[in-house]
């Protein structure tokens, strides 16, 4: 049977390289794009767009009426660093879009339905070394503990409905296509620009401060991955956790230099990110994604970096 997707909040960070790749696996017009927003013309060139407001929910009774779809990606969300800032939206749009998406999943019979976590479901109590999948979890973001009641939603609509509803804890995503959502591991983007086009930059997070991270093309290949997975490997229908590569602001900069010798960083004194960064993990053990799904990491802090410069040099014709 040939799949009909849908891909909710298609023009964001994840969204954009998405909706591409699965139009490539599937054809173009099997993917509908949707956004609240105007689409790239990447996306809208390459197959059919939506406008839709993940809250308006006759609006997308509309559009799951219209398209039947037998996969849903729900991408739509306010990242760490904006949802501080607007909290009580922040909370709205993460779990009443995630609610009325899984709604109209059980409704419209949709196959399987993805929805990305994040390892701001962590908090100040949660081990911060190799992060195991289940532990003490007190997430003190609204992000955060959106993305973990969030969780609980999927894993319950699984048991109570039946619904095959699929999830990744998602580490720091750096990606050069379109630019981050607003979150706090924003900086490892934000460098390579900045050390390109102005050989130096500011990092709001301090020098040592140690996160997980993951280069987009590897998100994108586990996302897929998950969701071609037999249906009976899939163990976790809360979230699986992902660890990518482990570094720090200093690390980073480091690695630059191998490329620009004379790149400078310096760090901010104060930012509220500074705090999110330091309640979240250092590193994250993915052993169950391995052996559920055979998850395995390509990109290495070297890979990535020099993969960045490359592609960013081109984009800003430098
Ligand atoms: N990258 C996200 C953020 O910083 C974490 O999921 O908010």
């Amino acid at each position: 049977m040939s799949e009909k997707i849908l891909v909710i909040g298609a023009n964001g960070q994840i969204g954009s390289e998405l909706v591409i790749a699965l139009r490539k696996q599937h054809g173009g017009q099997q993917v509908i794009a949707s956004d609240i927003n105007k689409p790239v013309d990447a996306i809208k060139d390459s197959g059919p767009f939506e406008f839709a407001n993940v809250l308006d929910k006759e609006a997308l009774q509309c559009l799951f009426q219209k398209h039947q779809p037998t996969q849903v990606y729900l991408l739509a969300a306010i990242l760490s660093a904006i949802g501080e800032q607007k909290p009580k939206l922040a909370w709205d749009l993460n779990m009443n879009g995630l609610i009325n998406v899984l709604d109209l999943a059980v409704e419209f019979k949709t196959s399987k339905v993805f929805w990305p976590s994040s390892i701001a479901v962590f908090g100040p109590h949660s081990p911060r070394q190799n992060t195991p999948q289940y532990c003490i979890m007190d997430p003190n973001t609204v992000y955060g503990f959106s993305k973990l009641a969030g969780e609980r939603w999927c894993e319950y609509y699984h048991t109570k409905y039946g619904l095959d509803v699929r999830s990744i804890r998602y580490p720091g995503l750096i990606s050069w296509k379109a630019a981050p959502g607003g979150g706090t591991t924003d900086y490892a983007i934000h460098i390579f620009y900045e050390a390109l086009k102005n050989g130096t930059y500011q990092s709001f997070l301090s020098a040592g401060t140690k996160l997980p991270m993951m280069y987009m093309e590897d998100a994108i290949r586990a996302t897929l991955q998950l969701m071609e997975a037999p249906a009976e490997r899939i163990s976790i229908r809360s979230s699986y956790n992902l660890g990518g590569i482990s570094f720090t602001p200093e690390a980073l900069a480091n690695e630059i230099k191998q490329h620009i010798p004379e790149f400078t960083i310096s760090y901010a004194d104060h930012d509220p990110r500074q705090a999110i960064a330091d309640s979240w993990p250092q590193s994250v053990d993915d052993s169950q994604a391995e052996q559920d799904w055979d998850w395995k990491l390509e990109y290495d802090l070297p890979r990535m970096t020099a993969d960045m410069l490359k592609n960013l040099k081109n984009t800003l014709n430098l």
